[in-house]
């Protein structure tokens, strides 16, 4: 089964082939990365205009690395959302062209159904397991106890992880996106400040990095006031100590409560050295598994696959009433 899989929910475009949910035949991404970077963060009107600028060249791309003609797919799966509601809308309707114009179905699909299915692109999936997925917009922990099954054990509060990276960098002057610049400094300092760890005994599986984020920010302010030098690759250690030390202690505690198989970690922030050496380090007694660094980020190979094992379990197609949704919930239809 060949799947076309299109993801433009924030400021990747990106078109992707994969064939029966696992071989990813081509995966192109456009990144607006440069084009946001001027302005701190993603600007909704650019990123509208950069993917219909994009969108057809990626996929004539997609296709051409794929070596298959339209004619011969299967399926095409679109992220219908959560993300940004002007960008999602492009890329549903490219996939409706070409879905109308070819006769082939189609499918909406949850963007973070995607980040978690980007994990068994390179691993198989073994039941039950928990997905700890970290984003810029998403921080949750998840239960699946089959293919495309999904309970939300519990969320952020407030702040989702990666958008605590990112207001931290910008207040240290670090540029957009902040979490990859954070991170690689992080590596080379040492724990210095004494963060908190938010919500980290707390009775449930959800989390909290609002506060956190603000004493961060607090400690800077304060620091610069009395002219106190910020030592940033130590700040940033000790902010990415904090970070990972609640993500992994909540990962655990579903992992003993759920006895689950395996764990998978999706996201942007998947793609955290800290997070991903503190995982291994502290969850021995079962599998955890990241994606390759090119499936962390947003992408189409990841939503292609999702596409796939969503009609494998529901062996339904949808109707060209499909929209884009801004907010979606994982379990909601379309
Ligand atoms: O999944 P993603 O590409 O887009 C969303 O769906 O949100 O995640 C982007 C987020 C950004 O907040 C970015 O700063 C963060 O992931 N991120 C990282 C790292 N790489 C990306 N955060 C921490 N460490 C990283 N290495
Ligand atoms: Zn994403």
């Amino acid at each position: 089964m060949y799947v076309l899989g299109v993801e433009t929910s924030c400021d990747e475009t990106s078109v992707s082939v994969t064939k029966d949910g696992k071989e990813v035949l081509s995966n192109v991404v456009l990144s607006q990365i440069d084009i946001h970077k001027e302005y701190g963060g993603v600007v909704p009107e650019i990123a509208s205009r950069e993917h219909i600028k994009g969108i057809t060249y990626v996929f004539d791309q997609a296709m051409k690395d794929a070596k298959i003609e339209y004619k011969d797919l299967d399926l095409i799966a679109v992220t219908q959302g959560p993300g940004l509601i002007g960008s999602l809308l492009i890329g549903v309707n490219a996939a409706k062209v070409i879905s109308l114009n070819y006769h082939i179905p189609i499918i909406g699909v949850h963007h973070i159904t995607g980040h978690i299915y980007a994990s068994n692109i390179e691993h198989d999936f073994e039941f039950p397991l928990i997905a700890l997925v970290v984003s810029g917009g998403h921080t949750e922990l998840i239960l699946m106890k089959e293919h495309f099954s999904f309970e939300k054990l519990g969320e952020t509060q407030d702040d989702a992880v990666g958008e605590a990276y990112d207001k931290v960098a910008r207040v240290l002057g670090l540029p957009y996106p902040g979490g990859p610049v954070v991170d690689r400094l992080a590596k080379q300092g040492v724990e210095e400040y004494q963060f908190p760890r938010p919500m980290i005994d707390s009775d449930d599986f959800n989390f909290s990095f609002s506060g956190l984020k603000s004493h961060v920010i607090n400690l800077n302010h304060n620091m610069q006031q009395r002219n106190e030098e910020v030592h940033v690759e130590n700040f940033c250690r000790s902010f990415q100590e904090a970070v990972t030390d609640v993500l992994v202690a909540k990962t655990i505690k579903a992992k003993d409560h759920y006895q689950v198989k395996q764990i998978v970690v999706a996201g942007g922030v998947a793609a955290n050295s800290g997070l991903r050496q503190k995982m291994k380090e502290r969850i021995t007694d079962i599998p955890v598994y990241f994606p390759s660094m090119k499936y962390c980020t947003d992408n189409a190979a990841m939503i292609s696959v999702a596409g796939y094992y969503k009609y494998q379990k529901e062996q339904k197609y949808d109707d060209f009433m499909l929209n884009g949704s801004g907010r979606l919930d994982i379990n909601e239809g379309e």
